[in-house]
């Protein structure tokens, strides 16, 4: 078992990343931004209570956040293990990830910080598109879709985050260098952070990433 966090601001890459370094090494990819945005598309009681919080761009209660990834974990058979993506988000999520890992024998072996300049994280989010069906993740500059508001994997359609408006984009920034950046130290302290450069193209970040992680407990597909 493998467990890695992916950190980086909004726009950093943590989920194009996250999902195909999953892919290749058999590994589970676990996004609390996807879980809640599924419980919003579905509308279920989740969704209702983070709604006002997301189109906000705050960060949604610790507690109802802690337990709707430790319930996922939970249910999770890890494969190769598990890559987090967007939690933790904040030193009291952090705490409680290390507590509930411990508790099962486990360890969070490493700590991957994807690094982009903030100009090139506000271009990235003005330009993506997601599939409201699989989740994948598209930029009209850099990785359009084939067909115009299709997705390429499972043709369902694409949409922009309300989100992604440049005045929740500032505000999504704000929190991250304020409550998320500080996980960064936390994380080199315990010795498993590894930063990784973010820019260049997409399959480039992943060669890096998957270079830089020890290799004795990769399998890779
Ligand atoms: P979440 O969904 O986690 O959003 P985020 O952290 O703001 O991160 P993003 O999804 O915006 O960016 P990303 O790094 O995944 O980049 P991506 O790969 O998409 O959270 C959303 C909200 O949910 C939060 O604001 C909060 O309300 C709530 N929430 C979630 N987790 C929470 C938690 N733990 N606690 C409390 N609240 C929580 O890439 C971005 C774009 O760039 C795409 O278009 C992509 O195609 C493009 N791109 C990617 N890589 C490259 C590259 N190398 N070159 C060029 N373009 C690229």
């Amino acid at each position: 078992m493998y467990n890695i966090i992916f950190v980086g601001a909004p726009g950093a890459g943590k989920g194009t990343q996250a999902s195909r370094v999953a892919q290749k090494l058999n590994m589970v990819h676990i996004s609390s931004g996807d879980l809640f945005r599924q419980a919003l598309e579905q509308g279920t009681e989740l969704g209702k209570q983070v709604k006002a919080y997301m189109e906000k761009g705050a960060l949604v209660p610790d507690e109802i956040t802690i337990q709707m990834v430790m319930e996922r974990l939970s249910a999770t058979d890890g494969a190769n293990g598990v890559i987090l993506d967007g939690f933790p988000r904040n030193l009291p999520q952090a705490e409680a990830l290390d507590g509930a890992v411990g508790a099962r024998g486990k360890t969070i072996d490493k700590v991957v910080y994807i690094e982009v300049s903030e100009e090139e994280l506000v271009k990235r989010l003005s330009g993506r598109w997601l599939c409201r069906q699989c989740q994948a993740v598209y930029n009209t500059v850099n990785s359009p879709p084939k067909m115009e508001g299709k997705c390429d994997k499972c043709g369902g359609e694409l949409y922009q985050r309300p989100d992604d408006k440049p005045e929740t984009v500032k505000k999504r920034l704000d929190v991250y260098f304020a409550e998320t950046a500080p996980l960064i130290d936390y994380y080199r302290r315990q010795g498993t952070l590894m930063t990784v450069e973010g820019e260049g193209s997409v399959e480039e970040v992943t060669r890096r990433i998957v270079a830089a992680l020890p290799a004795e407990k990769l399998v890779v597909k």
